[in-house]
């Protein structure tokens, strides 16, 4: 007898969560990275969870539109939307973007799908044909009643509409409002936020018309072809709404299809809720097939309290917001800055002010701190666990809170519940005082139970912010040691080891300085930039002005080793500027220094110096300098800094 293979069927809870797709002659911005972000930290959270996921993203890519553009540059449309789709493929890789699969309408495997739709409708007796004149809006591609329009312009864009009589299909969408109705009704997650919801059965009181779902091919060839009428192609929303069940696999793969089917979450812009909420949900129903169970409509972003347009020059690139605040920063950004769901304000002041409190100050210096301290009083190794001081309970209670403000979609809700976390554990660092704790031998396990609740407490925050700020978290399990340990482990407290080795790493979110209120743009990649945090004055600071301070975490941000110079020659046309190639024990870089005046090259060849081997590279005359090397000295440079006994380069310097 021979044994059987089962196939392997996974036991897990599916979730399929989808954007839109966009279209794909728009340059990407804050809007469509808005819904691409949030759909992504829900995918991550489930995934997180143990659920099967499926994250559905695309491109909207036919039209009249993409047509018209194409013929504008002279190129074939399908070359035009292959260079185009490229903008967002990049920009979801930038944002670390987990979708699952990449739809594009022009795809073969989700045209033939849309034929398919079109065939059974088609014998379901659920389409006619009829001659239709009306206003029709290019930009939008819709057509509008005589009584919706006035003064010849478009209802819902303004722009100019034309006159047009055309044969087209309908779909008979008008025969299931009551049905559409009854099913908002009873499943009150349907449409959500509530307000959205009553917004939709606002629409549905009004007689609801058929759809009409074609455009003569004599007018726009570019769309997918009508499978049994050759004169005609798709009216584009009805094939891109299709992709939501084309790709799981509707009418190619039934087994898959029933997996994913019906969808968790559709996740859209306000502004095209209509065309989800009564377009596609009557489609589906004509099909018989489920309805998603929930369709999400997000607010819009203004920009400094304007409308975003291409017009008006203010549309937010996120590729620059990267560029210049880490992909992390700008993924926290637009989800903690506004509830999901209403619309919000985007200005680089409101993110420059929460990136320095939530992120550099809060965040970061937790990090940081917690290492710091346990790479100075425990030789860089987790120390023995003690009493927790209630904050297993409190990460246990955060981890609660943040899945039910994600199943509420209130991502901000959730950060919240975080940085509980983050601000109570800032604030046990100020209340135990290692430091303190440190001087006094008998103190030891009091000390070793404090640093390990906060190392164990900082597992635990990049566990729940790793959803949100994948990167960050990676990072910050690398320092715990984790970098091995599948999401830095689980769920249940304890799971750092005593003597388990940390890696201090350069800050996570370093403090963004800013002049006279205004930001300026500075390069800085997820923990490239090394200006010293500083802490934020306290209220007794301001009041009795004191001599500047620094913490000694904040020293000990600063690198500092011994270096050997092995090369030293002048930079032209500089009178001061020396490059040099010194020797840090691990590697050699180039340096500038502004010692000429005082040394020639040659006399520095073989001279050990104190080195500041964290600095941010900077260019001076063009030459990249990897670091600075320490003198004595005001104006002019008295003396290099050196050592009296023996030492070695590379060695630290504390
Ligand atoms: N192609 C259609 C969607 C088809 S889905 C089957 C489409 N594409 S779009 O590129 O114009 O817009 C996509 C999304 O971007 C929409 O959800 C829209 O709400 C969102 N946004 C566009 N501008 C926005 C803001 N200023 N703020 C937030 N989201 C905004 O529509």
């Amino acid at each position: 007898m021979t044994t059987q293979q089962t196939p392997l069927i996974d036991s897990r809870p599916s979730y399929y969560i989808t954007t839109p797709i966009y279209y794909v002659n728009d340059v990407p911005h804050i809007g469509h990275a808005y819904t691409t972000i949030a759909a992504d930290v829900l995918a991550r959270y489930h995934r997180l969870r143990g659920d099967e996921v499926f994250f559905l993203t695309g491109t909207d890519e036919h039209g009249q539109k993409v047509q018209q553009a194409a013929a504008k540059r002279g190129v074939a449309a399908q070359q035009h939307v292959d260079e185009l789709v490229v903008r967002f493929e990049q920009l979801w890789k930038r944002l670390d973007i987990s979708n699952d699969d990449f739809v594009r309408t022009t795809q073969q495997r989700h045209t033939a799908v849309v034929q398919d739709v079109l065939r059974r409708l088609q014998a379901q007796g659920e389409l006619y044909r009829q001659s239709y004149e009306g206003w029709y809006c290019l930009p939008d591609e819709r057509f509008w009643a005589d009584d919706e329009v006035s003064e010849g312009k478009c209802p819902e864009c303004g722009r100019p509409v034309e006159r047009l009589s055309e044969q087209n299909y309908f779909f008979k969408m008008g025969r299931y409002r009551d049905r559409l109705v009854r099913h908002i009704e009873t499943h009150h997650d349907f449409i959500r936020p509530e307000a959205r919801r009553n917004e939709v059965l606002g629409f549905l009181a009004q007689p609801l018309g058929d759809l009409c779902i074609s455009r003569p091919k004599a007018r726009l060839p570019w769309g997918v072809p009508f499978p049994f009428d050759d004169a005609f192609v798709t009216y584009v929303w009805v094939d891109a709404l299709v992709n939501y069940i084309s790709i799981p696999g509707y009418g190619t793969d039934e087994a898959r299809f029933a997996r994913w089917w019906p969808a968790d979450v559709h996740l859209v812009g306000k502004d095209i809720l209509t065309t989800h909420a009564v377009y596609w949900s009557t489609l589906l129903m004509a099909l018989g097939l489920d309805l998603p169970k929930t369709i999400y409509a997000h607010g819009w972003w203004t920009v400094n309290g304007e409308k975003m347009s291409k017009s008006r020059g203010n549309v937010v690139d996120p590729g620059d917001m990267v560029d210049d605040f880490g992909v992390d920063a700008f993924r926290y950004f637009v989800l903690r800055e506004v509830p999901f769901g209403q619309d919000g304000d985007f200005s680089r002041n409101a993110f420059v002010s929460r990136y320095n409190s939530d992120l550099a100050n809060d965040l970061g210096n937790l990090v940081s701190r917690t290492l710091t301290m346990i790479e100075r009083y425990c030789e860089s190794q987790i120390p023995q666990p003690g009493p927790d001081d209630d904050f297993e309970e409190l990460v246990a209670a955060a981890d609660r809170e943040m899945g039910n403000s994600l199943r509420d979609f209130q991502f901000h809700r959730a950060l919240q519940e975080i940085w509980t976390v983050v601000d109570r554990a800032n604030r046990y660092i100020e209340t135990s005082a290692p430091w303190a704790l440190a001087k006094d031998q008998t103190a030891r396990p009091h000390l070793d139970a404090v640093l390990y609740t906060l190392a164990e407490t900082l597992r635990h925050i990049a566990r729940l912010i790793s959803p949100f700020m994948p990167q960050s978290a990676r990072a910050t399990f690398d320092s715990l040691g984790l970098a091995d340990v599948p999401g830095g482990g689980p769920a249940k407290w304890g799971f750092l080891k005593a003597g388990h080795r940390i890696y201090k790493a350069p800050p996570l979110f370093p403090r963004i300085e800013t002049s006279g209120g205004a930001t300026g743009r500075s390069p800085l990649p997820i923990s490239g930039r090394t200006t010293l945090q500083t802490p934020e004055p306290t209220a007794t600071a301001q009041s009795a002005p004191q001599p500047f301070q620094i913490a000694i975490e904040d020293f000990a941000k600063i690198d500092l080793r011994v270096g050997k110079i092995l090369a030293a020659e002048r930079v032209p046309k500089s009178s001061k500027l020396l490059k040099l190639q010194v020797d840090l024990g691990t590697e050699t870089r180039q340096v500038l220094a502004g010692i000429g005046t005082k040394y020639e090259p040659e006399a520095l060849i073989g001279r050990l110096v104190a080195v500041v081997a964290n600095l941010k590279p900077a260019k001076l005359m063009g030459l990249e300098s990897q670091g600075m090397i320490l003198a004595a000295g005001d104006r002019e440079v008295a003396s290099l800094i050196g050592f009296a006994e023996s030492v070695q380069p590379g060695m630290k310097i504390k």
